[in-house]
């Protein structure tokens, strides 16, 4: 089934997050090493990244590198790094075609040299891009993450620029790798794994967790739309009911 035209263009979430997952096991079912399912999970990226610019979301972020991840075997963490740098740099004109912004979260400093200059080249190519923002968590952990807003917000309270009472929400939001950005609306996982997995644990409070049984290399536009279906069919109800809801 074609989903795509019924999607309700006026309720569309602002911003996806995806956890790409799959790869290891997709390459294994083809009777190859790890590397190539994340190969292969480069298409899957180029379809979704294009169905959201198409569609008009405005931010996607995609779990690409967890902190988590350095402890791989040495050879796949090395080869997944290639491949990021490598994707990036070959795709910075494409993304620039469709008005992409390449944005990233994470402990971006541990990400080797040439990674990070290609990154940071992206980045600065396509600042001025505003149709859709694509967002890499790239070396990020949710837990790194509010260790590192803790961490600033002791610092300015220190400092005495900051008092106890003065900490709210907006406050921690405003210390986190994605304080410019909206709150997830919807949450993608791949793979039929049932986790979060220390991704934006702040930042999805609210959000609606949608699961695939699909495996990141087969994931393509039609299964990226019927997951947007599935949200715009659920409702949302920040804790109120649902009578509170239509009055
Ligand atoms: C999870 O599958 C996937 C990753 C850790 C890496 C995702 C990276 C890519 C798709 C490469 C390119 C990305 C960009 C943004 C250019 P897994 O290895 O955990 O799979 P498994 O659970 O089956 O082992």
């Amino acid at each position: 089934m074609d989903f795509k035209d019924k999607i309700n263009l006026n309720k569309l979430p602002q911003h996806i997050a995806i956890i790409m997952d799959g790869n290891g096991r997709w390459a294994k079912q083809q009777g190859e090493e790890r590397i190539f399912g994340h190969e292969n999970g480069v298409k899957s990226v180029r379809e979704t990244v294009e169905a959201a610019a198409e569609l008009g979301i405005q931010y996607l972020t995609l779990y690409a590198f967890s902190t988590e991840n350095w402890n791989r075997p040495k050879e796949e963490v090395m080869a997944l790094m290639q491949l990021l740098v490598h994707t990036i740099s070959a795709e910075t004109k494409t993304l620039n075609e469709n008005k992409i912004r390449l944005q990233a979260i994470g402990d971006l400093k541990s990400l080797p040299q040439d990674c990070l200059h290609e990154l940071n080249e992206a980045i600065e190519n396509t600042k001025n891009n505003s149709r859709t923002t694509l967002v890499l968590a790239l070396s990020y952990s949710s837990r790194w993450e509010i260790v590192n807003a803790v961490k600033q917000i002791a610092q300015q309270i220190e400092n005495k620029t900051l008092s106890a009472s003065q900490i709210s929400e907006e406050t921690i939001n405003s210390f986190l790798c994605t304080a410019s950005m909206p709150e997830p609306e919807l949450m993608i996982r791949t793979s039929g794994e049932h986790r979060i997995s220390n991704f934006l644990l702040w930042q999805l409070a609210y959000s609606e967790f949608y699961f695939t049984e699909k495996l990141w290399p087969d994931f393509r536009k039609n299964d990226f739309y019927e997951a947007i279906l599935e949200y715009q069919n659920r409702e949302r109800r920040f804790g109120k009911t649902s009578e509170q809801l239509i009055s």
